[in-house]
């Protein structure tokens, strides 16, 4: 990532108007009129058409802007698409958290998804096995010719692993063709490539082809990142521990790893959404990856330094793309893109895993402190004070008196609708 001077640590952001904010994204970002037309402008209705079938509207959600992250040593504003409130805030002060100690630090593999070819009706399954292996190179040559483009980026389909499975009545080879999709998340790719294997691994093997699909389990296109959570920013000591007890839960059961892993993806989808990627691609192999040793636990660790520090790492994986897809169609997709500058679909990963560990951190910090109900509320009696009917003068009012009261509920926000008009 380009190293830059700005700072994305700007106080007081959340009390400024939509338009001061927008303004500081724009110079922040170096985006232009026309960007700003399109973040403004809701989406045509004729994209919309060539996007998904039968289209009758399009559906709006929420940009938001997590602040004070630094990656990799460089400050970057990350726009959130999401429906939930208190995200985007606990995001920023995660990332205010962990600036304090230089942000969050990342690491990733190459950009290699699996497309996997299931061969069944082998009467000779190890002689058939030598036969693909023989063939490797013809096969992984036949597989490029699919994609001359992605070839001469320096991608394109790179090994073969075979891996032998059974039912209790039938055995199966399954094919793993591995993938180098540089930019793209890949599906398109690498379903092209499979589909076009399917005939020359029948003739192989003497076996039929049921299945040639991507896989989301995108184990080989992992991204890790970690941060240090400084301890007095924290609270002091014992509030790190109370967080490493309430994170030991999710480390050992499914029931909690489930709660603690939606709040990491509470962060990457929204990251995700905002740049016009699959969020079911996403969901699905991080929670198959969580699930990778047999038991479904934790996507993050955390642990103490030798100075009491928390230290946090996430590892997932990441199969996102910068080009082809929605993301390159979608004119807000574009110009949340362009409020991160990423040019490569490694930065936007290393963008997403860090996210996640922001947000998991935050959720686990407010859950073995103060608990999540304390953020959650003013927004909430904002929503409620809205059903009840306060007028746009009124909201703010309603929704802090409900909040001081404790009693944040519509009949409560309807009375005190009616005594202050
Ligand atoms: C709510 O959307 C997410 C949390 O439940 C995550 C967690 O429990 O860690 C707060």
């Amino acid at each position: 990532m380009e190293s830059n001077q700005k700072s994305s640590k700007i106080s007081g952001f959340y009390k400024l108007p939509i338009n001061q904010r927008i303004k500081i994204i724009k110079n922040f970002s170096e985006l232009t009129d026309e960007d700003i037309s399109s973040l403004i402008a809701p989406i045509d209705m004729e994209l919309a058409d060539t996007m998904i079938e039968n289209v009758i509207g399009t559906f709006e959600l929420p940009i938001g802007i997590a602040m004070n992250f630094v990656i990799n040593g460089t400050d970057m504003l990350i726009p959130m698409v999401v429906e939930e409130s208190s995200v985007v805030a606990a995001a920023s002060n995660a990332a205010k958290i962990a600036r304090i100690h230089g942000g969050f630090t990342t690491e990733i593999t190459d950009p290699l998804m699996i497309g996997q070819i299931q061969i069944l009706g082998v009467d000779d399954i190890a002689s058939a096995v030598q036969k693909i292996n023989d063939k490797k190179a013809e096969i992984l040559q036949v597989a490029n010719a699919q994609d001359q483009v992605l070839v001469n980026l320096g991608g394109g389909a790179k090994d073969l692993e075979i891996r032998i499975l059974e039912t209790s009545d039938q055995k199966m080879i399954v094919t793993h063709l591995i993938v180098d999709v540089r930019d793209a998340m890949g599906a398109n790719a690498v379903n092209t490539m499979v589909e076009a294997l399917a005939p020359i691994m029948e003739e192989l093997t003497g076996g039929y082809i049921r299945l040639k699909i991507l896989s989301n389990l995108a184990d080989k296109r992992i991204a890790k990142a970690k941060a240090v959570f400084d301890k007095v920013r924290m609270g002091g000591e014992q509030v790190v521990d109370a967080f490493l007890e309430s994170y030991t839960l999710a480390s050992i059961d499914p029931y909690r790893a489930a709660t603690h892993n939606k709040g990491i993806m509470n962060g990457i989808d929204a990251v995700i959404c905002a740049t016009g990627n699959d969020f079911r691609d996403i969901e699905a192999g991080a929670h198959a990856y969580a699930a990778r040793n047999g038991q479904y636990t934790s996507l993050t660790r955390y642990d103490k330094d030798d100075k009491g520090n928390l230290v946090g790492e996430i590892e997932l994986p990441v199969a996102v793309g910068i080009v082809g897809g929605a993301g390159s169609i979608h004119p807000k997709a574009k110009f949340c893109k362009k409020i991160l500058g990423i040019k490569t679909a490694a930065q936007l990963s290393e963008i997403i895993a860090s996210v996640g560990l922001a947000q998991n951190f935050a959720a686990v910090f407010a859950l073995s402190t103060v608990g999540i109900q304390k953020g959650h509320m003013s927004l909430h009696a904002k929503n409620i004070a809205m059903m009840a009917g306060a007028t746009k003068d009124e909201i703010e009012k309603v929704a802090e008196m409900m909040v001081k009261e404790g009693k944040v509920k519509m009949d409560r926000a309807k009375e005190i609708i009616d005594s202050i008009r």
